[in-house]
């Protein structure tokens, strides 16, 4: 088994002992080759905001030199990845929003599908909760599975044992669920909410040839933009769920060609 580790901290601290020990952990469960993706001493550039990367493709970015398109081939090839960064005023750190942002065409092409991913963060005192949040949201979009979270707290120096334990605890039991989902053989029959993801992003890149022909080929290569196809990975799908995906799919597609026919007034 392979994971990645996205190292989000600049130095060899608190994030980076967190992660030792959840290795230690997941070593002793199941037999995992660990590797760092030091963000720090990657070149990643900072987006231009010129969402060229949207509408035209990765390839068209003008970074796309840079590093990025390495780290996402290793996510790729990776069997989990575990999300890593210091709480930097209540939010990941600026190498990892730096890196979200390079790689946000990916919630328009998604493509982790089946994936777990782990998230650990470490803060002085508070935001672990809106931190792992916000990790969790972005890379669902992505396609991961959160397979675990763990919000440490270092207190900026040594810690109460009370509180030294439940760091602890999190990361022992965080260690044995996603070995559980990097051992698990074969994709889970999504829930409602995946399903809608499939069925609300459907319509609007059918509609998007013109405007974002990188998503609509994205979509139609993977042959999702056909309807025999259901969902983004050929699995057993809850038959009320698929109803209700082609019922919001339907509402979607009305309001995505109102809206292309009548933009709304605003900035573009
Ligand atoms: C720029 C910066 C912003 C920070 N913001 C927060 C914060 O919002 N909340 C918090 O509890 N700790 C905050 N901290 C403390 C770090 O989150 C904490 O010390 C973390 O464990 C450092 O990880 P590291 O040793 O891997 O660098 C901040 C630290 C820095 C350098």
């Amino acid at each position: 088994m392979k994971v990645l580790v996205l190292m989000g901290s600049p130095r060899k601290g608190n994030t980076f002992r967190a992660c030792e020990e959840f290795r230690e952990h997941l070593q002793k469960i199941c037999p995992t080759e660990f590797e760092y993706a030091w963000l720090k001493d990657a070149h990643i550039d900072p987006c231009k905001g010129c969402m060229v990367c949207f509408s035209r493709g990765e390839e068209k970015c003008p970074s796309h030199d840079d590093d990025v398109h390495c780290i996402v081939q290793k996510m790729l090839a990776a069997d989990g990845v575990i999300f890593a960064s210091p709480v930097y005023s209540i939010n990941v750190s600026g190498l990892m929003k730096n890196f979200i942002d390079r790689i946000s065409y990916i919630g328009h092409r998604p493509r982790f599908f089946g994936k777990p991913a782990f998230f650990l963060v470490t803060a002085g005192i508070i935001g672990t909760d809106e931190t792992l949040e916000y990790l969790k949201i972005i890379t669902w979009a992505w396609g991961f599975e959160c397979a675990g979270t763990a919000g440490l707290i270092s207190q900026f120096g040594p810690v109460p044992r009370e509180r030294a334990e439940t760091n602890k605890k999190q990361l022992r039991d965080g260690a044995e669920r996603f070995s559980l989902a990097l051992l698990r053989t074969g994709p889970e029959s999504p829930g409602l909410k995946r399903v809608l993801h499939f069925y609300g992003m459907r319509p609007t890149f059918t509609e998007l040839e013109k405007i974002s022909p990188a998503d609509f080929r994205y979509w139609k290569d993977h042959g999702w933009l056909s309807p025999d196809v259901q969902y983004f990975m050929d699995v057993p799908l809850n038959p009320l769920y698929l109803a209700i995906g082609k019922m919001v799919e339907m509402l979607a597609r009305r309001q995505v060609r109102k809206d292309l026919i009548q933009p709304a007034d605003g900035p573009g």
